[in-house]
C-alpha cells in the first residue's frame, strides 16, 4: 500500500488567523470562509483596491458594501465576528501593536497591489507597486520575527513569477526536486533544493519574485515558517458565505488593469461586446476557482510549516491557453444563456511567448494538503453568468464596458489595440 504523504492538520476550529488584505477579492472570500468554520478571524486593508480601480474610472461590477456593513452583515448572515483594522502594512509600528494585541497563529498575506498592468502604466505607478508589495512584506517579516516568530505566514504569490521557462522544462513547485542535476563541460552536479530560476513577465511580477527571496531568506535566519503560494489566476464568484447574501458578495472587476481574464471574458459576453484575445491566444497558464483556491488555503493554515522551513506551493487546478478559454465562455454563454457571443483577436500590448511549452508541477497541494478540485471551470462560468445577468450587475458592466479594452502596452505606449481577426 502507498504511504499517505499527507500532513498532519490542526483543528481550524478557535485558531487565530490574521488576514492582510481582507477586503480584496480574495480576502473577503477566505475571511468569511475562515469564520463559518470557526477560526478566531482578524483583519486588515488600507482600502487602496478601491482607491486604484477608481483612479483608472473603474468600479467593482459586483456591488460591494463599506467594511462596516461587510461586517456588520457577516455577523447576521453568518454569526461571524471579524477584528477588523483599518490600517495600512507600511504602517509597521501599528501593525506591530495589532499583531502583538492579536496573537495570530497564522497570517495569511494578501496585502499586495494585483496588476501587470498597473505596474507597467509608468514610472509612477511601478514604483507605488513595488514600493507597496516588496517593503510591506520585508517589514512584515521583521514584525514576525520579533512578536510572533512561531506563527506560519501564508504569502502569496503567483505562477507569473516562474514566466515560461525557454527549455519547456517543468516547472517545479519553488525549488528543484532532489533527482534533477545539471550536466555541463563533462561535470554533473545535484541541483535538488535550490530555488529554480524566476522570469517574471511584469514589474508586477517582478514585485512578488522579489518577495520570494525576502520570505526565503528571513525563514533561514530567523527560523520564521512559510508556505509561498504561487497562485493561477483565479476565476468565479461563488463560495458557500458569499452567495449567502447580496451584502457578503466579493468584489468582482473588469477593467484592463484589475479584471482577470475569465472574469472579463464573461463581463464582455453579457455586455454583447466580443471577447478579446490577445495576439495568438497560444499563452497558456494555470488557473484555478475561487472555491478551489480557497479550499487550498484552509488546508495550507490547518497544516502549519515547521520553524524555519520555506515551501513553495503551486496553486492551480489545470492549465488552459487563452483560445480554450474563450471556447468554454462562448459555448456557456450561447447555449446556456442564449447570448450571442462573438470572440476577436487583438493586438498583443504585453511581451510574452504566443505560444510555449507550459508544465507545471502541481502535486504537493493534492498529495500532502489533500486538496481536491470541487469545480469545473464549466460550472463556474455558469455561475458567473448566473450572476453577470442579473440586470442590476449587467447595468453596472455596460456602463465600463470601454474600460475592457487594453490601452496598456508593455514598450511604455498608450493606445487601444487593434483588432486583428473576428473568430
Ligand atoms: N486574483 C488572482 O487571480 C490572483 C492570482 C495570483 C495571485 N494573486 C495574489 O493574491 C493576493 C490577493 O489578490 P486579490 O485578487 O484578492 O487582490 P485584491 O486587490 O482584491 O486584494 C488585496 C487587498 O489588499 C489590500 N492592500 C493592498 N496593499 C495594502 C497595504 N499596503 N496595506 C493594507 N492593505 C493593502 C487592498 O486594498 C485589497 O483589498 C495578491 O497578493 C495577488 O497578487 C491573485
Amino acid at each position: 500500500m502507498k504511504e499517505s504523504k499527507l500532513k498532519p492538520q490542526k483543528k481550524l476550529e478557535g485558531m487565530r488567523v490574521m488576514i492582510l488584505g481582507i477586503d480584496g477579492y480574495l480576502g473577503w472570500t477566505l475571511a468569511l470562509r475562515l469564520g463559518s468554520l470557526g477560526c478566531e478571524v482578524s483583519g486588515i486593508d488600507n482600502q487602496s483596491r478601491r482607491r486604484w480601480v477608481a483612479e483608472r474610472r473603474s468600479h467593482s461590477i459586483v456591488p460591494i458594501e463599506n467594511m462596516e456593513n461587510r461586517l456588520q452583515a457577516a455577523r447576521e448572515v453568518l454569526g461571524i465576528e471579524i477584528a477588523y483594522r483599518e490600517l495600512d502594512l507600511l504602517d509597521r509600528s501599528a501593525m506591530q501593536d495589532f499583531i502583538q494585541e492579536v496573537q495570530p497563529e497564522a497570517i495569511v498575506h494578501y496585502a499586495e497591489c494585483p496588476s501587470a498592468p498597473y505596474s507597467m502604466l509608468d514610472a509612477e505607478h511601478a514604483i507605488e507597486v513595488q514600493r507597496n508589495n516588496v517593503l510591506g512584506t520585508l517589514g512584515l517579516l521583521f514584525i514576525m520575527r520579533d512578536v510572533v516568530p512561531e506563527a506560519s505566514l501564508v504569502k502569496l504569490g503567483t505562477m507569473g513569477e516562474y514566466g515560461t521557462p525557454l527549455s519547456g522544462r517543468p516547472i517545479f513547485e519553488g525549488v528543484f526536486p532532489p533527482e534533477a542535476t545539471l550536466h555541463w563541460d563533462d561535470r554533473e552536479w545535484s541541483l535538488g533544493g535550490e530555488l529554480t530560476p524566476r522570469d517574471p513577465s511584469s514589474l508586477y511580477h517582478v514585485s512578488k519574485v522579489q518577495d520570494t527571496i525576502n520570505v526565503f531568506e528571513a525563514c533561514k535566519w530567523w527560523n520564521l515558517r512559510s508556505y509561498d503560494v504561487m497562485q493561477g489566476v483565479i476565476f468565479g464568484v461563488h463560495t458557500d458565505q458569499v452567495s449567502a447574501d447580496p451584502r457578503l458578495r466579493t468584489r468582482f472587476d473588469i477593467d484592463e488593469c484589475f479584471g482577470t481574464v475569465i472574469n472579463r471574458f464573461v463581463a464582455q459576453a453579457v455586455a454583447g461586446i466580443p471577447l478579446t484575445i490577445y495576439g495568438t491566444g497560444g499563452q497558456t497558464r494555470g488557473f484555478i476557482s475561487l472555491e478551489d483556491a480557497m479550499q487550498c488555503m484552509t488546508r495550507l493554515i490547518s497544516s502549519p510549516p515547521e520553524a524555519g522551513q520555506y515551501e513553495v506551493v503551486n496553486q492551480i487546478s489545470g492549465t488552459r491557453d487563452i483560445r480554450e478559454l474563450a471556447e468554454v465562455v462562448n459555448r456557456v454563454g450561447k447555449d446556456e444563456f442564449g447570448l450571442p457571443v462573438v470572440v476577436q483577436r487583438v493586438e498583443n500590448p504585453r511581451v510574452e511567448a504566443s505560444s510555449h511549452p507550459f508544465e507545471p508541477i502541481y502535486e504537493k497541494l493534492p498529495d500532502q494538503f489533500g486538496f481536491e478540485s470541487t469545480v469545473s471551470l464549466e460550472e463556474e462560468v455558469h455561475r458567473t453568468f448566473e450572476l453577470l445577468t442579473q440586470p442590476h450587475v449587467r447595468d453596472r458592466i455596460l456602463e465600463k464596458s470601454d474600460l475592457i479594452l487594453p490601452t496598456t502596452w508593455w514598450s511604455g505606449d498608450q493606445r487601444l489595440v487593434e483588432t486583428i481577426e473576428v473568430l
